[in-house]
Order: structure tokens, then sequence, then C-alpha cells
């Protein structure tokens, strides 16, 4: 039975690893709630006590074909089997080839595409930077506010999400600026989506470009489709594509990062796709091998023309992660991408109907199964309910229910798209039992 919480929580075993955990592990990490797992299926997992929980996160939107499917885990113990690393970087396998051919074939990327391969999301974005700067001869990088690329050096100069990700970590790398983001929500401009042509843009044009740099000078505009650990905000399509003809006029690269939106979870297999724009480069990793370690960048095939030992990785493109990931793709294809689809129309529209009963829900925004909740205390103002946000995200854990916050007072829902329509329901039930007990 999922959900169905049996100790009080934590419960004595979670309490014991966690109070060896503090004594030795990195206190960086930001756990929201004591959940220490034990075991997982599908969208249910099991903690160290017994207690069963509901997963609406997906280990970070990463577990998206369910915790464990066994295609992927017949996939990666059979790749086991023939061989754990050999590194790519250095000598040829063929699921790395499988693998890009099938990303070649996916990629809304027009004339041709190759792939880098690294570890994790911030990897992506890092050769994303390289490789701007090395195909256009030019340094700068415009990204935006609110937008979380990463934390190394390079991908943290990008991210601008918040200010703990980013202070005491100075000098960042030089040669990047930020514009405002189309938060249709708390509109930088104060225009309403419907009656709106991205004006948010106009900052680029004529601020940046007008008083700061030369368009000519700018390598790539970095965006995210759907703001991931901004509060899932959804860029309308007007801005995504205003932003593709400001890019194509000047000669720079659009690179699309979907390391959060991409891999189905949107209901198609990138976020981007919704509005119908062709970037140059996509940054891929989270979903891509259902929990295995990989980041992808994509790129014009014309564009990857950086000699050998310019850019790699010695575990980049595992062979055992490139396996997962296969299995992964042809389960995103025969059905995830549209279980995505129907069962996240059916989530938004239950957390929409939860606002006619608690005013603390202010916006309920997404596509698919990347859904975003922002509380606030005031309609009218607006004014953040951060505390209450977090109030939220225990109470729901206490209930049996794994959410995640995102941005400052947004709750966001990103389950494994193996989700039911029976479980998406449960996480609406106890959602809003959640936000009745915070209410009180
Ligand atoms: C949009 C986006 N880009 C990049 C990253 C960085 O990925 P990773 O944590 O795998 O380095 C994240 C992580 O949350 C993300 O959401």
């Amino acid at each position: 039975m999922t959900p169905e919480i049996k100790t009080a929580l934590p419960g004595p075993q979670a309490k014991a690893i966690i109070e060896r955990d503090a004594a030795v592990v990195s206190p960086s990490y930001t756990r929201g709630y004591p959940l220490v797992i034990k075991r997982a299926s599908g969208a249910s997992v099991e903690d160290v006590d017994g207690n069963m929980f509901l997963d609406c996160a997906a280990g970070i939107a990463v577990n998206s074909t369910g915790h464990s499917h066994p295609d992927v885990v017949r996939a990666i113990t059979d790749q086991a089997q023939q061989f754990l690393h050999m590194s790519g970087t250095d000598f040829y396998y063929e699921v790395q080839v499988r693998l890009a051919e099938e990303i070649a074939a996916m990629a809304p990327i027009d004339g041709g595409v190759k792939s880098f391969f690294g570890n994790s999301g911030t990897e992506a974005i890092e050769a994303a930077i390289k490789l701007a700067r090395y195909a256009t001869g030019r340094q700068n990088l415009i990204a935006f506010f609110g937008g979380f690329h990463g934390r190394t050096l390079g991908s943290l100069a990008l991210t601008a999400s918040k200010p703990v990700q980013r202070s005491g970590f100075q000098p960042f790398m030089a040669g990047v600026y930020h514009a405002p983001y189309a938060d249709c929500y708390r509109c930088p401009v104060g225009l309403k989506p419907d009656n709106c042509a991205a004006e948010c843009l106009d900052f680029i044009e004529h601020q940046l470009f007008m008083h700061v740099l030369t368009p000519d000078d700018v390598a790539a505009i970095v965006v995210e489709p759907i703001q991931g650990e901004g509060g899932y905000v959804v860029a309308p399509t007007q801005f995504l594509e205003r932003l593709r003809e400001l890019t194509t006029a000047h000669g720079i690269l659009l690179v699309v990062d979907e390391v959060q939106s991409g891999m189905g979870r949107t209901g198609r297999m990138f976020a981007i796709e919704h509005a119908g724009v062709r970037p140059d480069v996509i940054a891929i990793a989270k979903g891509i091998a259902s929990g295995m370690p990989l980041g992808v960048t994509a790129a014009r095939a014309d564009l990857m023309s950086w000699p050998p030992g310019a850019h790699a990785s010695t575990f980049g493109g595992n062979p055992v992660s490139c396996a997962a990931a296969l299995a992964t793709i042809k389960l995103l294809r025969d059905q995830l991408i549209a279980n995505a689809a129907d069962v996240g129309a059916r989530l938004k529209d239950g957390l929409t109907a939860l606002m006619d009963k608690h005013a603390l829900i202010g916006d309920v925004r997404g596509r698919g199964l990347m859904v975003g909740v922002e509380l606030v205390r005031d309609r009218q103002t607006k004014e953040r309910a951060i505390a209450e946000r977090d109030a939220v995200v225990n109470g729901a854990f206490r209930r049996g229910l794994l959410v995640l916050g995102a941005g400052k007072n947004a709750i966001r829902f990103s389950p494994p798209l193996v989700l039911t329509r029976e479980q998406a329901d449960t996480a609406v039930r106890i959602f809003d039992e959640a936000l009745s007990d915070v209410a009180r």
C-alpha cells in the first residue's frame, strides 16, 4: 500500500542514519525532510522503517521510467556483465554510438546532430559553454534571472536562481550577463501573457546591446524552456520564438537547457518542441538514463568542429549509463511520453481545482508531469508564502507524499512518468490535506 506511514517520521532506523550522516557528509546538501530510502519501485518509495511514500519528486526529476524499471535494470545488468568501463575518450564502444544515433534522431536541431557525453547536467552545460566559445570564436554568454544551470564554476556563472548557490564562490567565469525571464505570473515588464510580445527581451536588445555588449561578441544565449529550480516557470511560446529570431539575427547560438524539462517529462521529448523552436545546442541529463549518471550536449553537427583533446571526460558516456539511456528512450517513446501528457493534465487540473479551496495557491502551471504550484500569502499582492511552502512540503511528507520545493515559494511535482491517474488523484488529495493543515 502506498502511501502508508507506520512510524513517527523520521522512524528509529532513519534517525540513526541521519545522525551518522551529520557527522561525515557535507552539510551543503538541501535535505528538506528526513527521508532515508531503502528501496523503491515505480512511483512507490519505502523508507528504512517500512513507511511507504508516493513519489512526486523522482530524485529531482531523474527517475523518468519509475524506480528500477525492469527493462532498465535488465539493460544495466546485461551491459555490466559485458564490461563496466573503457572510456569513450580513448576507445570506441557500440552502445555509445547507438545512443548518439538515437539522440541525433530525436533532438529538434536542424542540420545533423553530434553528441558529447558527460556525467551530469552541469557537465552538459560546461560542454555547451566551451563549444559555444570555440565554435563562434566569441566570449560572452547571456542567461536569465531565475535560471539554474549547475554548480561547477562555469555553469554557476550562468545560474541566477538563489544567492546561496553563488555566495562565497566569486569570482565567476567572466563574460556572463543576465536578462529578465518570461515569468508570466510576475511579469518583469508588467504585461499579461495574452497581450505580450515577449517585451522582457527588450532588455537584451535595448539595454545590453545598446550599452554593454555588442551582439557580435556574444557566443550563446542559454535558456531553460521551463525554469526548473527557479519554480517551474513556463516561458510562453512568443518568448522562445523571439529568442530564436534574435539569436539568428546576430549569429548567436541558442543553447536550450533541457536537463530538467527534457526526456518526455512535459509530454514531448523536449519542452522546446511545444514552441516549435529549433535550438543549436541542447543540454540533457537527469531523466535520460532513469537514474544512472549521464549528461549529453547535443549540438548541430557543424558546430562540433573541435579537435581531438579539446574536450573529453574519463567517465562520460559510461557504457552502463548508455545502456540505461537506450532502454529509457524506448520506454519513453512506446508509452511514457503519452502517459506524461495524459496524467500530467489530470494532475494539473486537480491541483488547479484546489485553488477554489485554498487561498494560499497563487498559481498552478506546467506541462505534462512538470507541474508547479506557487504559494502566496495574498493573491493580490502575491506576497511569497515561503514558510508556508516549507510547511506544506513537510506536511505532505508526513502524510506520505514526496514533493520538492522550487524557487522561493513554489512546490514542484516531478513524478516518475509511470505515474497512474489514480496515483495523481492520491497526490492531489494528500496535497489538499497538507494545505489544510497549514491554513489551520
Ligand atoms: C535545468 C538544469 N540545468 C542543470 C542542472 C545541473 O544538473 P546536475 O545537478 O546534474 O549537475 C540542473 C539540476 O537541477 C537543472 O535543473
